[in-house]
């Protein structure tokens, strides 16, 4: 033991004893799993799996795993809930997603034991990685016959089992009225999600203490709160600090004045970025940038702290970025953007090997039907991109505590520089795809004559005498420049070679240097510095 008596008390008495506060969250990157498809407890990849069923995925399968998830630089993993739910079959599929609670008291057996869980969080600490755990608090669930108003047996609820801890019934139907969404039950049929009533002190009470020795008695280091927008605001600020640790609050909504309300009130530390969840998604399917820099700007102004939402373009809710489009260039700019863009980087199992499930289920596959690649193109520019941040935040935590600035915007262009100088990164994400035509661009954002290396294509250039530099853009790539003195000993680029005017035809070998004049000719010249 390190701490002293005194200062292990002070701790405890804080409620913090080993949490990881907002700052230390900040500088993290994430890992989204869930249990049941991470990864089976031998490791074997051949299983098939039912999407709608338990497919084997256990806390032991995915702490055999952790090297796949380290390797790719992430130094955080949230998870599925781990409680347990409901066994029914349901006409809407089986609890295997660990949403729809029975017991908050007990484990789900179906990913393990106790001593498993705790191994889990014990090697995820060893490897000095946090734990981010996913907590329902909006609702108990229980199979239903579709037949309204449900008839549930309360005593089958622990602790919840008596009809008076829950909202009467009534089925949501305006998604627009908080009235509405916040009393009434989810999803009746098949399952009835029947609605705490979290206004009662009864309930909110037991929550705060529920969550106070959950994060407790298995050592978790933040939460995620599973549909906060459907409880009632003042449940919230008093569960987090109950819990003692970050939260990251499900608030699913693209309007700026519906989220930033959550920080400005002091309701939620953080939520994933929905703002510019829909714009971002919309950039590479059809849309502008020119809305990504508009919502940001909003957000800017809007939200107390932009630093502190989660950035993501993949979660287990929504159809997978590839269920769009299937083009690996755009991914690549996608991925890039929530690596290296204010806020913590959430990036959601699969991501990383480019699946494309459509809408839940779909978009839950077993992870282990990628036979965890690591030489998947995503795998590897996540890998690195991981490792650039957390050097950068390793150099200055500045990187963390500043948002970036934007140097440009165009529809098919955005260009952000985030960190001090020396250390800065200056990254350009592009929606013109895989076919996307050979031109140059200039962009600013470094000292005079600074050297300064592309990290995804591991090419040097040199800044000119006002900082700016030529990015040769080509089949839609995304360009990730930070200064060559600032890779020092991260073994990122080992080896480069000098940037130049280099096309798709005439990286092929032994490509004439004829071909190579004849396409500079028709490349576009665009100076926007
Ligand atoms: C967070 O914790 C770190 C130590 O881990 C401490 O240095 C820092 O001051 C804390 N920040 C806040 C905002 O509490
Ligand atoms: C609940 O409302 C939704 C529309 O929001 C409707 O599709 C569904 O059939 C309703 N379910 C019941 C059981 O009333
Ligand atoms: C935490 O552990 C205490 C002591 O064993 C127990 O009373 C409590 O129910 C546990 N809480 C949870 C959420 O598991
Ligand atoms: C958020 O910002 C508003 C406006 O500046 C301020 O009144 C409020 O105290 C801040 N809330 C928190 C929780 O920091
Ligand atoms: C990129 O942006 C342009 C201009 O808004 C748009 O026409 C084009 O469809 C977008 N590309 C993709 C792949 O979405
Ligand atoms: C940009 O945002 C505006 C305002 O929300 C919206 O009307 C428009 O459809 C968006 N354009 C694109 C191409 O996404
Ligand atoms: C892993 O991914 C790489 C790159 O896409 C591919 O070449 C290789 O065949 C894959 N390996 C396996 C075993 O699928």
């Amino acid at each position: 033991m390190r701490a002293s008596v005194t200062a292990a008390a002070a701790l405890a008495l804080s409620g913090l004893a080993s949490a990881a506060n907002i700052t230390e969250w900040k500088s993290r990157s994430i890992y989204q799993v869930m249990i049941d498809r991470f990864a089976l407890t031998d490791g074997s990849t051949t299983e098939e799996c039912v999407v709608h069923q338990f497919c084997g995925g256990t806390w032991k399968g995915l702490m055999n795993k952790l090297d796949y998830i380290q390797d790719m630089g992430f130094t955080a993993i949230q998870i599925s809930p781990v409680v347990k739910n409901i066994e029914e079959h349901t006409s809407v599929g089986d609890a295997y997603h660990g949403y729809w609670s029975q017991d908050n008291y007990a484990l789900n057996e179906h990913f393990g034991t106790e001593q498993d869980f705790e191994d889990l969080v014990a090697e995820v600490h060893k490897r000095d990685m946090l734990l981010m755990l996913d907590v329902v608090v909006n609702n108990m669930a229980q199979a239903f016959d579709n037949v309204v108003p449900p008839k549930l047996d309360y005593s089958k609820f622990n602790p919840f089992n008596d009809e008076k801890y829950f909202h009467p019934y009534c089925n949501v139907t305006d998604w627009e009225d908080p009235e509405n969404y916040q009393n009434c039950w989810f999803y009746p049929y098949g399952v009835a999600l029947a609605d705490l009533n979290t206004e009662s002190d009864a309930v909110s009470d037991e929550l705060n203490s529920w969550v106070k020795g959950l994060v407790a008695n298995y050592s978790i280091d933040g939460i995620r709160i599973d549909a906060a927008k459907h409880v009632n605001d003042e449940f919230l600020p008093k569960f987090v600090e109950a819990s003692g640790v970050f939260a990251l609050g499900e608030v699913l909504t693209g309007l700026t004045q519906d989220m930033c309300r959550y920080q400005t009130l002091g309701l939620l530390p953080g939520m994933p970025n929905y703002l510019e969840y829909y714009p971002l998604l919309e950039a590479f399917n059809g849309g502008t940038f020119e809305n990504v820099t508009r919502i940001r700007d909003e957000a800017a102004t809007g939200c107390n702290d932009t630093l502190a939402l989660g950035s993501f373009i993949e979660n287990h809710d929504m159809p997978r970025f590839a269920s769009r489009t299937e083009d690996l260039a755009l991914a690549k700019n996608a991925m890039t953007y929530i690596l290296l863009t204010d806020g913590i980087p959430t990036v959601y199992q699969g991501q990383e090997q480019h699946f494309k499930g459509n809408s839940t289920p779909f978009n839950r596959e077993p992870l282990w039907s990628s036979g965890y690649n690591k030489s998947a193109p995503l795998y590897v520019l996540t890998s690195t991109l991981n490792k650039l941040r957390n050097n950068a935040i390793k150099l200055s935590s500045e990187y963390i505590s500043t948002p970036a600035e934007t140097l440009h915007t165009d529809v098919n262009h955005l260009c952000l520089r985030k960190g001090p100088d020396g250390t800065q990164i200056v990254f350009c994400v592009t929606n013109k795809s895989s076919s996307g035509d050979s031109y140059e661009m200039t962009v600013g954002g470094f000292q005079p004559n600074q050297n300064v290396v592309e990290v995804l294509s591991c090419k040097t250039s040199t800044a000119n005498g006002v900082g700016t530099l030529t990015m040769y853009m080509g089949k839609g790539e995304p360009k990730v420049y930070v200064p060559a003195a600032a890779l020092k000993d991260t073994g990122i680029c080992g080896t480069t070679t000098a940037d130049g005017p280099v096309s798709g035809a005439a990286a092929v070998r032994g490509t004439g240097r004829a071909l190579l004049a004849a396409l500079v000719v028709g490349w576009g010249i665009m100076a926007l510095a």
